[in-house]
């Protein structure tokens, strides 16, 4: 692949910029190979990165792997990956995925790092999780379950526990007992044997200390080593617990603010911020979703673009391209480039809708509602654009896509305001078109 293709920035970051899944994982792996180190920055294993490695015996045929926590690049040689402070970990499921790394012959060891500043989930937090949606009850966010919420609740709360805590055992099961007997009087009905978990942790610490380091240091030596860096987005801006459909979001910041708060990169280093946006769009688990078709069209565009959960296996919801969705991620974030993902799964509708602006009980809205009870008077103004008809999944080049599909894209440029460089026309690293 030819080295001019890849962000030219020092450190670059990729985020999604409508409700997740945008497909970020493939260009994180693509850029990565440009990159020395990648980083993930917030959330959690609620995030489910999907990337394909072709086979290699048969580089034609891909192996699907879904990561959780794992930043997407980790398949590269001789790469560093970092777990940011912004994150919270769930141990057990961070070893399971090192234990899928080594069973394809990579080793982590001495190439990921770990903060000791990020938090820990904790199985009490999934049960929490489970008990919280249960109290909201018909008004609950479809969750993960991943115990997220309440990880970071208790981080903000000034109880949680920071993975460094773990290196002085004894001290950090004092700590972790304590939060947890707050918890129990905060939650009756909560059911956990907390010695067993932390005997389990005891085990993994043995494994983990030699990764646990104060990567916000670590990361900006390396940036003043004239290293790459490459901050890898998860979950998406609509989820983001300020700027998004709240409170039909996630407990983290996945916009902008959060490379910088989540891995402790300052903010004038990060020069390069794509933006990851699906050419239709999907939302999986509860919430508004403005241009939403549940109706057979929107189970069309779920079986051609595999729209399943990566990590619950829920279906997607799938919807027409959102403009006003883009615009405001873009306003958000400050992208620099936009990657379009998946354009081929339009391939074969003759008639494609982009919804360019919202009203507001007649009046036209410039940014998306604050509250969930406005999206209840919410007029949709849409344009209709013919479709292609024609299979897109092997073009190279801008040039190579049908006339249609290239108007397609230019008007999602326009109306977001912001270059689409790269357009991705298949799952294989190789079906990106690169601008
Ligand atoms: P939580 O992050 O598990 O608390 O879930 C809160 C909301 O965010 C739910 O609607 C989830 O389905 C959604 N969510 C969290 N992470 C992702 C993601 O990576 N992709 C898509 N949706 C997500």
């Amino acid at each position: 692949m030819n080295d001019t293709k890849f962000s030219q920035a020092q450190v670059s970051a990729v985020l999604g910029t409508q409700w997740g899944d945008e497909g970020k994982g493939k260009l994180v792996d693509i850029l990565a190979e440009g990159a020395d180190i990648i980083i993930r920055a917030a959330g959690g294993a609620n995030a489910g990165h999907t990337i394909y490695v072709p086979k290699k015996d048969n580089p034609e045929d891909t192996t699907k792997f879904i990561f959780h926590l794992i930043p997407s690049g980790c398949f590269h040689e001789g790469k560093e990956i970092v777990l940011g402070n912004g994150l919270v970990i769930h141990l057990g499921t961070l070893i399971e995925e090192l234990d899928t790394l080594k069973d394809h012959g990579i080793d982590p060891t001495g190439k990921m790092f770990i903060s000791d500043r990020a938090h820990i989930v904790f199985d009490y937090h999934k049960k929490i999780d489970g008990l919280e949606e249960e109290r909201k009850g018909e008004k609950k966010v479809g969750t993960t379950l991943r115990g997220i919420g309440p990880a970071y609740q208790d981080k903000i709360a000034r109880r949680g526990v920071r993975i460094g805590e773990m290196l002085e055992f004894e001290k950090f099961s004092e700590h972790v007992r304590a939060t947890f007997i707050a918890l129990q009087r905060m939650y009756p009905d909560l059911k956990h044997d907390i010695d067993k978990e932390l005997e389990e942790m005891r085990k993994m610490l043995g494994f983990l200390r030699p990764f646990i380091i104060d990567t916000a240091l670590y990361i900006n030596n390396a940036i003043d080593d004239g290293r790459k860096v490459l901050v890898e987005g998860a979950n998406g801006t609509h989820l983001d617990i300020d700027h998004g459909t709240y409170p039909f979001v996630t407990s983290s910041n996945p916009t902008g603010g959060g490379l910088h708060t989540g891995t402790g990169i300052g903010l004038n280093k990060i020069t390069d911020v794509i933006g990851i946006m699906k050419a239709y769009t999907t939302r999986v688990g509860a919430g508004v979703f403005p241009t939403e078709l549940d109706n057979e069209l929107g189970e069309t565009i779920r079986e051609k673009g595999g729209e399943y959960g990566a990590t619950t296996g829920r279906p997607r919801r799938c919807g027409w391209f959102d403009a006003v969705v883009g615009r405001y991620a873009v306003r958000i974030n400050g992208h620099t480039a936009i990657n379009l993902t998946k354009l081929d799964v339009l391939d074969e509708l003759p008639h494609i809708k982009i919804c360019t602006g919202y009203k507001y009980k007649g009046k036209p809205l410039n940014s998306m509602p604050a509250t969930i009870d406005q999206y209840e008077d919410l007029e949709l103004e849409y344009i209709e654009m013919d479709g292609w008809i024609k299979d897109t999944s092997k073009a190279q080049t801008f040039e190579d896509l049908p006339e249609n599909a290239q108007k397609y894209v230019l008007k999602i440029e326009e109306l977001i305001g912001c270059p689409i460089k790269y357009i991705g026309v298949g799952q294989r690293r190789d079906q990106m078109i690169f601008r």
